[in-house]
């Protein structure tokens, strides 16, 4: 039986089991998905398991998706490009790291029917999945993208990495088509950004990466001045049906049931 892994720290909350293991079944693969909490100590050990074969893929959540590059043979340009590895399998029996975040965002996106392309973009936050987020952004030819986060620096160093962002300090609101909460706030009921979004117009688009809750305050506060709104349960399950691709070779069918098992 092949074994499938998601590791992080919590990894509690992960859904990963639950939708891997819904189309293991649905596919009759021999197969099981499992989740393991671990410390940045294990990850070594933990590794080379799949190299032994004894795990044929792991997926990789906060706060590992950058402290496991160390431990890979080969990353794929995307993973590289975006410093984040989320999938990892043995390819040509090397360790392979690929980030399937980037797809899962941009399949998601192309589900709402906004189109993007030319379009201003805003995100906020500048934490681990931003980099994929960002990328993807910028293959679908967006305007521009404007980035905030609450320590400045973090943004900055993106700035790096995509040098055509543009930094604002926490609390500017610049004029924008799509706004993205891509902090963590929001994960807790009664989180709150405490950001100010009552000047610009009511016909935009207010995008949460966060899907449990099904609607945060950004959401909520979005909808309540008028705009279009989406939380980010599609990109979790397009990143999922891509890491099952990259192992199993299937295309895995996101049916309503498999969403209706997600909000159980
Ligand atoms: P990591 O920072 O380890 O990558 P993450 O969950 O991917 O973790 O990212 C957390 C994001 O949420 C960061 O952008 C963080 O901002 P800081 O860089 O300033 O920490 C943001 N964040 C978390 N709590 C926040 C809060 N109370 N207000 C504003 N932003 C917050």
């Amino acid at each position: 039986m092949k074994k499938y892994l998601v590791i992080g720290n919590p990894i509690g909350h992960s859904l990963s089991p639950k939708i891997h293991n819904f189309w293991i079944k649905n596919n009759n693969i021999n197969a099981v998905y499992e989740k393991k909490q671990l410390n940045k100590e294990d990850l070594k050990d933990l590794i080379s398991k799949i190299k032994k074969k004894e795990i044929d893929g792991i997926n990789v959540t906060v706060p590992f998706k950058k402290d496991i590059f160390f431990y890979l043979e080969e990353i794929s340009a995307e993973a590289k490009y975006t410093k984040s590895v989320n999938t990892i399998y043995l390819n040509d029996n090397k360790i392979t790291g690929h980030n399937t975040d980037i797809d899962g965002f941009k399949f998601a996106i192309k589900d709402t029917k906004f189109d993007v392309s030319n379009k201003k973009i805003f995100i906020i936050g500048a934490g681990g999945v931003t980099p994929s987020i960002i990328y993807a952004l910028n293959k679908m030819k967006v305007s521009n993208i404007t980035l905030t986060n609450r320590t400045r620096t973090k943004a900055e160093k993106l700035k790096d990495q995509f040098n055509y962002l543009k930094v604002v300090d926490w609390g500017v609101i610049p004029d924008f088509d799509m706004i993205i909460n891509a902090t963590s706030v929001g994960l807790k009921e009664d989180d709150n950004l405490n950001l100010d979004f009552t000047k610009s117009k009511n016909d935009k688009f207010y995008y949460d990466v966060i899907y449990n809750p099904k609607e945060t305050n950004f959401l909520k506060m979005g909808k309540k001045l008028g705009n279009k709104t989406e939380n980010g349960k599609k990109m979790f399950i397009y990143q999922a049906a891509a890491s099952f691709k990259v192992w199993h070779g299937i295309e895995p069918e996101i049916n309503e049931e498999l969403i209706d098992i997600l909000d159980d």
